[in-house]
């Protein structure tokens, strides 16, 4: 089974800054022949700020022509309010979300793997649908197959006891009761967005892998994380017991940083 992940596509409505690598990024996925998409969050630009973003989104996605399996970033249905309290994640864009792109968490069972696709946006938030989610995802471990998680905050930085990492990664409490869970079933692979860049690292017989961005690279206002500031894809390639992951660079794809236009997109 062959998997493609892309991330963090940000499409816009109004803003043209990144449409290049958007349509280099659609046109090489229907060119490419995989039994499984996944997208890992920031489906849109500010679709957390304004639903055009979120129509906008679900347009680019039918575009594809074939079905793409999607969980929400902080730019699809916001944050934890300590981290953006101007979009917190709150039942109206966890509605919206639901309504026009899909459910924001999934399980699929495909050739002898669990895939797994949760909602990173509500971990730490204290919403009533985190509770929900921990205690579906503990039953969508009770398998005996491998399994493939997805979702758009990486679960840390560089390792599983680490500080707090802020906008970076899952916070610590929500990672803990995480990782518990995880130890229960045969995970292989965690597979996320958001930081637009790449990084593969094995931790504990599990692999961390960071897809990178569809759109733009961070710059200055990104600190040191350790993975590679590039656009492009990845192929995960499963096989009966293991998975391997593979960077892939769509032609046409242009390494643009945020920096220069992200008080336009993001103002503060
Ligand atoms: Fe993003
Ligand atoms: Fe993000």
């Amino acid at each position: 089974m062959r998997l493609i992940q892309i991330s963090d596509t940000h499409v816009s409505a109004n803003h043209r800054f990144f449409l290049a690598n958007l349509e280099a990024t659609s046109n090489w996925l229907r060119s490419q022949e995989a039994s499984l998409l996944v997208h890992t969050g920031d489906v849109g630009m500010d679709s957390a700020g304004q639903e055009i973003d979120l129509y906008a989104s679900r347009d680019w996605l039918a575009g594809l022509g074939a079905p793409i399996h999607c969980v929400p970033g902080n730019h699809d249905v916001g944050d934890r309010s300590e981290i953006n309290p101007r979009q917190p994640v709150n039942n109206d864009r966890l509605r919206l979300w639901r309504d026009a792109i899909g459910p924001d968490r999934w399980l699929m069972d495909r050739q002898g793997w669990r895939l797994i696709g949760l909602n990173a946006m509500l971990f730490g938030t204290g919403h009533e649908d985190e509770t929900d989610q921990y205690i579906w995802f503990e039953k969508a471990l009770e398998t005996d197959l491998p399994v493939a998680i997805f979702l758009h905050k990486p679960l840390f930085i560089d390792a599983p006891d680490e500080a707090p990492r802020g906008y970076w990664s899952v916070a610590p409490q929500p990672r803990q009761r995480l990782m518990a869970s995880m130890r229960r079933a045969r995970v292989k692979l965690v597979a996320s967005g958001h930081l637009h860049m790449h990084r593969q690292q094995e931790v504990d017989g599990i692999s961390y892998v960071w897809c990178p961005a569809s759109s733009f690279v961070c710059g200055e206002s990104q600190e040191e994380l350790g993975g590679e500031r590039r656009l492009g894809a990845v192929m995960h390639v499963f096989g009966v017991d293991s998975v391997e992951s593979q960077f892939l660079r769509p032609k046409g794809l242009d390494d643009l940083k945020i920096e220069p236009v992200q008080q336009i997109l993001y103002p503060r």
